[in-house]
């Protein structure tokens, strides 16, 4: 267990300041919404906070902006000595090089940015460290649940060793439709769109690249390992059909887009997307947008968490709330942080055999497979559900790439649409 070491170079504020004056990078959904926010009255605020400067691309402005001074000049958010930048850019770069020079001036920063700690927090973390200067993140994941700087600061509550989480609320949102309501995936992402709910490009939410992001946050926090997002298997939602949902029930459980990884001292496994929950799983039940984690800690107690994940204005609540954190707390004692590489786990599989390949008959289908080592342990006869011809199964665990192999032994496979998607255990 990471041993963790107490920041010792971090000056206390000063508790007597009469506004906290903010600098906003980037304009766009969030930070427009922590715009809104700070302009709001508010009875309890702890101190009258102020948007000194707000970086945009372009100086075209909405009129929820027009109290919002603003630059496009990026070297002019640090004029007026700002107590806090809040990043709200979003991406890579200006965000990072902007933070290292809020860190070298001895500004706190916060931010709600999944990529750019998945990328780059390592780097940054550090150099918040060496210099004492506070760096927050809470609402880069889930980021209406404020639970990752609480756990900062309880490193003996911080001894976990396994998570499952629904960190993406687009992708719930979507696969919660074709499950209650049916309809074609494409459909259902084009309304999710109309409504908000999804980007208007949402490559990086339906390809599951937002939650391996997440999913990376988690692991520096509860793992004390640097994984790159790259390392985690991903994959997407996109290939999930209606009829999917149906015979998930059918056979025990629910589909749901999840982040998953479990670690020793030698090892962390892990992935992000859909998969397989018996319906006794603590996750099993979070419809549309929500966001859950379920951690399982060393004594073997489970945690769980639930709450709004994504939104600009559930953001920017958790947002502020870190700007306070960042002048008025001490920050929590730095982790010692190893990178890792990460393997995908071995779980059992969730299949669909479509078109011709689900004609075979089950006695058939379960020695073919047995032959390659493939278990099954229960299936749905073959039968057309919302419209797709298939049958579906649940195999025992076996790698991922045993059980491609003995798919494609199958007679027809390559003819019908197969699925593959991982299945957890209720304890996971
Ligand atoms: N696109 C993200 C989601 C936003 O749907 O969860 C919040 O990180």
């Amino acid at each position: 267990m990471t041993i963790p070491q107490l920041v010792s170079s971090f000056v206390p504020c000063d508790r007597t300041r009469p506004e906290i004056r903010l600098a906003l990078l980037g304009l766009g959904r969030v930070g427009s919404a922590v715009a809104a926010l700070v302009h709001e009255p508010f009875a309890g605020r702890p101190v009258p906070m102020r948007i000194i400067t707000a970086l945009v691309r372009t100086e075209r402005r909405g009129p929820s902006h027009a109290s919002t001074p603003s630059t496009t000049d990026p070297s002019a958010i640090f004029d007026g000595d700002p107590d806090v930048i809040v990043e709200a850019l979003g991406g890579l770069e200006p965000a990072r090089t902007l933070v290292l020079e809020a860190i070298r001036r001895g500004i706190p920063v916060v931010t709600a940015n999944k990529s750019l700690l998945a990328h780059h927090g390592g780097e940054l973390l550090d150099a918040a460290a060496r210099a004492g200067v506070p760096l927050r993140y809470e609402a880069s994941v889930i980021a209406g649940v404020p639970f990752l700087g609480m756990f900062a600061r309880r490193p003996y509550a911080s001894r976990i060793h396994s998570l499952c989480g629904l960190v993406n609320g687009t992708t719930n949102y979507i696969v919660s439709e074709l499950d209650v309501r049916g309809g074609d995936y494409l459909d259902v992402l084009a309304e999710a769109q109309r409504r908000g709910l999804a980007e208007p490009d949402p490559t990086k939410d339906v390809d599951g690249i937002d939650a391996a992001e997440k999913l990376c946050v988690l692991l520096r926090q509860f793992a004390a390992r640097a994984v790159r997002p790259e390392q985690i298997a991903t994959t997407g939602i996109s290939r999930l059909h209606a009829a999917d949902l149906v015979q998930a029930r059918e056979l025990g459980g629910t589909i749901k887009p999840v982040v998953a990884a479990q670690w020793s001292e030698a090892s962390v496994t892990a992935f992000a997307g859909p998969a397989f929950l018996p319906s006794n799983h603590a996750l099993a039940r979070l419809q549309g947008a929500a966001n859950g984690l379920s951690l399982r800690d060393v004594e073997g107690h489970r945690l769980c968490f639930t709450g709004p994940g994504a939104g600009p204005r559930a953001t920017a609540v958790t947002v502020l709330d870190d700007v306070v954190e960042s002048l008025y707390e001490t920050p929590a004692p730095a982790l010692t942080v190893r990178p890792a590489s990460s393997a995908a786990p071995e779980t059992g599989w969730f299949v669909r055999l479509g078109g011709a390949a689900a004609t075979i008959g089950a006695r058939e289908r379960d020695a073919l497979l047995e032959r390659e080592g493939v278990g099954v342990t229960r299936s749905t006869d073959r039968r057309t559900c919302r419209g797709l011809d298939a049958q579906w199964f649940v195999t025992r665990p076996i790698e991922q790439s045993r059980l491609d192999l003995a798919l494609r032994a199958l007679p027809h496979a390559h003819t019908g649409p197969i699925l593959s998607v991982r299945t957890l255990d209720a304890d996971v």
